[in-house]
């Protein structure tokens, strides 16, 4: 038996990791039970067994875990009752649940009740170990994070970031270290995969979190109209130059500049912005004088900023200015755990916003959870949208979702007829079906399609002339 002194991490935050961590392991088959116990204690683990929920709960009444290994199946009480239970009891514990092969809908449905991860029976040794390392690992940071992190929840959180992998854990703790220094940072990382959301949380986390946050795209700006879109510009500077205007590092004042794909901002503007961020002054386009600026710069590229540089594409000096402080998010197919919490927190917000309750299916869960999201999160989010507003049932099919996603075959023209024949098509069905796919499939030049499908120009243009009495072309 342990004593509760023995497991300090949740108590005393203050106190050193402990080298050891208390892990209970609820299972009702003897031989489970036991080969977690042997494979937790050569981690290093204290492990204690139980062989029913209500086993565990009295375990959990007298002692304290840190982890707990649950079976969602266990004789007498439904898993994700006695999930929530321990829950109940210990907020703080990381529950990773067992469930049976084929009801990942359930484990989906843990962790949204709270459950850390999930692992599918059969699993072998080798799984486990590598499970219940990420555990301790998840710990150690959790204890180190803690009081940090408390201290930036506090305030504004980490801006409705969603993610428990590892690597997430870590970002949160380098962000609320960012947050609190006036350092650029430079924030690397795959498309859609929530720079921008990074970025906003250093601001909103840190002291002048009252101030502008100006999100710039350097990528979308006209390179002419760069340089006064930034630092301003004075009356009579520029024919339709009426007025000065400010630009946008003086209306972040105080605050935050972002400044989105950094790696497009043109080589002679790179310049002028390095002399912004060392002297901490910029000159309007026109002016003479130079006017002191107090703005935070933050930075992000998807583009590899060092190659640029070793390219001639990206000033060294800039980017060692950019790059005081850097922290890369990693792609969402590298921290696939995140999806199964990914998923309902997009879904849930679609519903909250229509008002119309509409679930996914068993076999579209899959499919989203085993696809590799090469658009990241943004992919996730817009494919559940999208999802969402196809559907018209209660249910989300894997129909529903986008092809690559669904592991669907390519449409197919024309289906059965109901008896186990193929459908009859008519010709001119099928002659209109090729005429307009091969217009569409050239982009629309017509003469090339009729070309390509061997007859005249004024053969095209009569039959579209035909399809469009029908309604059917525009
Ligand atoms: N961890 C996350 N939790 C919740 N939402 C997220 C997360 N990461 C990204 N998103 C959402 O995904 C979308 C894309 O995020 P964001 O715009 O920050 O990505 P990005 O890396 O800047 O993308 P891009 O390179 O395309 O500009 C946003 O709608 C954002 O709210
Ligand atoms: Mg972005």
């Amino acid at each position: 038996m342990t004593s509760p002194a023995l497991s300090p991490i949740f108590n005393t935050p203050q106190m050193e990791p402990a080298n050891f961590l208390n892990l209970l392991v609820v299972d009702d088959e003897r031989a489970i039970r036991e080969a977690c116990r042997e494979v937790a204690q050569s981690l290093g683990f204290t492990a204690c067994v139980a062989d029913s929920a209500e086993h565990a709960y009295r375990l959990l009444e007298t002692q304290t875990f840190d982890a707990v290994l649950l079976d969602l199946r266990l004789p007498g009480v439904g898993g994700l009752e006695a999930l929530r239970r321990i829950k109940e009891r210990r907020p703080e514990a990381i529950v990773v649940v067992v469930t049976g092969y084929g009801t990942v809908q359930s484990a989906v449905q843990a962790m949204k009740n709270g459950a850390y991860d999930y692992v599918t029976k059969p699993f072998s040794l080798d799984e486990l170990k590598l499970l219940l390392e990420r555990v301790a690992s998840h710990l150690k940071l959790k204890s180190e994070n803690r009081l940090l992190r408390e201290k930036v929840k506090s305030k504004q959180g980490f801006g409705g970031i969603v993610g428990r992998a590892p690597e997430m854990e870590k970002l949160y703790r380098i962000i609320a270290k960012a947050a609190n220094s006036a350092h650029p940072v430079l924030i690397l990382g795959e498309s859609g995969t929530g720079k921008e959301m990074v970025a906003r949380s250093i601001h909103y986390s840190g002291p002048f979190r009252d101030k502008p946050f100006i999100p710039v795209d350097c990528g979308s700006l006209v390179p002419t109209l760069i340089e006064s879109e930034l630092f301003g510009y004075v009356k009579g500077a520029f024919t339709g130059a009426n007025q000065s205007k400010d630009g946008l590092m003086a209306m972040a004042e105080g605050g935050t500049i972002f400044l989105d794909e950094v790696g497009e901002l043109p080589v002679d503007l790179q310049a002028k912005m390095l002399r912004a961020i060392q002297e901490k002054e910029i000159r309007p386009v026109g002016s003479t004088r130079r006017v002191p600026i107090n703005v935070r710069i933050l930075a992000a590229t998807n583009r590899d900023l060092e190659l640029a540089v070793t390219q001639g594409a990206f000033r060294r000096d800039l980017y060692f200015r950019l790059n005081v402080l850097s922290l890369r998010i990693p792609a969402l197919r590298e921290r696939r755990e995140d999806i199964p919490l990914l998923i309902p927190h997009f879904l849930e917000r679609t519903i909250r916003a229509s008002g119309q309750k509409k679930e996914l299916s068993d076999d579209a869960l899959k499919a989203l959870l085993a696809y590799d999201w090469p658009g990241n999160v943004r992919e996730l989010e817009n494919c559940l949208e999208r999802a969402y507003a196809f559907t018209s049932g209660p249910v989300i099919h894997t129909t529903d979702l986008p092809r690559e996603i669904g592991n669907l075959p390519p449409p197919q023209p024309h289906s059965g007829d109901g008896n186990g024949r193929a459908k009859i098509i008519p010709m001119a069905e099928l002659e209109k079906q090729s005429i307009l796919s091969a217009i569409s499939e050239l982009n629309g030049d017509k003469l090339q399609a009729a070309r390509l499908l061997g007859i005249g120009k004024t053969t095209l243009y009569r039959k579209l002339k035909d399809y469009a009495s029908e309604g059917n072309w525009p």
